[in-house]
């Protein structure tokens, strides 16, 4: 075992947020088995944000708020420190100031560069030497990035139709593929299989502690460019959710540490017509047994059963968000004025947080005035 450097990390324990159980975190975990609920690391909630000034523009400037406790497994790429752009032509039009977390800038070309670094190093420092993962895609290329900059093997399932580029990517960078038909919840099945069978690390969404902590630290970025004052509203296009539930996570350590203060954002899940349990969820308290997903062009949010569904639901309720659906054709119309009016591509994930916006306008439910956070998860170049 490799010596362990104090001073790094404040992370205290690994605990079930429900019944506040505590797992070792010492040894690779996966979920709190006693609630069936992702596992939450836990800080000491001490910390001036002043020691951030001048820190490394990347999501590693919040290393004491992330669970690696020896700096020399940190397995990092540039990844986090995204910019946030006001856009300026939709803010005219609606009435309403919106502004874009462009994530396509991460490496990797997506935000899963954010979750994959942190459970990456982790697993690296636990002394894992095999990752599987079920991806849609962009967490799959993450994934096979992170692993061969660890000298870790790399296993990615995914469904048959993922874009072709997606699927090369994770051949270049050495990762075995394996391409199975139907949707995210076929490969994940294949992913427990696989690390029964291997001994490997099952990687999924959710069903190890670290990813959420890597993805939670696009809310303290959110709070930190924007002067420590979070905005009214986040819209954020939501799969498996750990971008939700890690922002809101986010929040909460924040408001301990006393970083910020005053009401936190009002959260908004949106998902395509094609695969949308957590509107189901959301509107009629469950999703249906015969609940069937068709694909859609953004397929990150293509997870028709998502193992954090109580937890993201939670977030709505405490935050008083809302949830809502976008069509494949609002999609591909949104990708296309956004280009047109602000110069940005935005994925097809990104393009469902505008349409989105533009619905919640409609029905009034964002006034004039207020602050809108949108979210630009991926690179449109992988789409095509
Ligand atoms: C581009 C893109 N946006 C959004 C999502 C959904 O992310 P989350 O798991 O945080 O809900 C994914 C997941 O694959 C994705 O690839």
């Amino acid at each position: 075992m490799e010596t362990v450097q104090s001073g790094i990390s404040l992370v205290t324990a690994l605990q079930c947020p429900v019944c506040g159980k505590i797992y070792d975190m010492h040894v690779q975990q996966t979920y709190a088995t006693c609630c069936q609920q992702p596992l939450f690391a836990q800080y000491t909630p001490h910390l001036d944000k002043q020691l951030l000034s001048g820190r490394t523009p990347s999501l590693w400037r919040y290393r004491e708020l992330l669970p690696v406790l020896d700096a020399r497994n940190i397995v990092s790429l540039g990844e986090g420190w995204t910019p946030l752009l006001p856009l300026t032509a939709v803010s005219r039009r609606t009435g309403v100031s919106v502004s874009l977390k462009d994530e396509s800038r991460n490496p990797t070309g997506s935000f899963k560069a954010r979750g994959i670094s942190v459970a990456v190093s982790k697993a690296k420092e636990l002394g894992i030497k095999h990752c599987i993962m079920p991806s849609a895609g962009n967490a799959g290329g993450a994934l096979s990035a992170y692993c061969a900059r660890a000298g870790i093997r790399a296993t990615v399932i995914m469904p048959e139709l993922t874009p072709k580029t997606l699927q090369e990517e994770c051949r270049m960078y050495g990762a075995t593929l394996i391409l199975v038909p139907g949707l995210l919840d076929a490969c994940g099945l294949l992913a427990r299989q696989l690390a029964e069978q291997t001994g490997g690390f099952d990687m999924s969404t959710l069903k190890e502690p670290y990813r959420l902590e890597g993805k939670k630290t696009m809310g303290y970025e959110i709070a930190e460019q924007r002067n420590w004052k979070l905005p009214d509203v986040i819209i954020y296009p939501t799969g498996g959710g750990t971008g939700l539930i890690g922002m809101w996570k986010a929040f909460r350590e924040m408001q301990q540490l006393g970083w910020i203060e005053g009401p936190l954002p009002r959260m908004v899940i949106v998902q395509t017509e094609n695969c949308a349990p957590m509107i189901q969820l959301f509107k009629l308290g469950k999703i249906a047994e015969e609940f069937r997903a068709i694909r859609t062009r953004a397929f990150g949010l293509a997870v028709p059963n998502p193992f954090a569904k109580d937890m993201m639901q939670e977030v709505l309720q405490q935050s008083d968000g809302t949830a809502l659906t976008v069509t494949e054709e609002e999609l591909e119309a949104g990708m296309e004025e956004i280009a047109t009016a602000e110069g940005l591509l935005l994925c097809p994930e990104g393009s469902a947080t505008y349409m989105g916006l533009k619905k919640l306008i409609e029905k009034a439910w964002v006034h004039p005035g207020e602050e809108i956070l949108l979210f630009n998860t991926g690179s449109w170049f992988k789409y095509c």
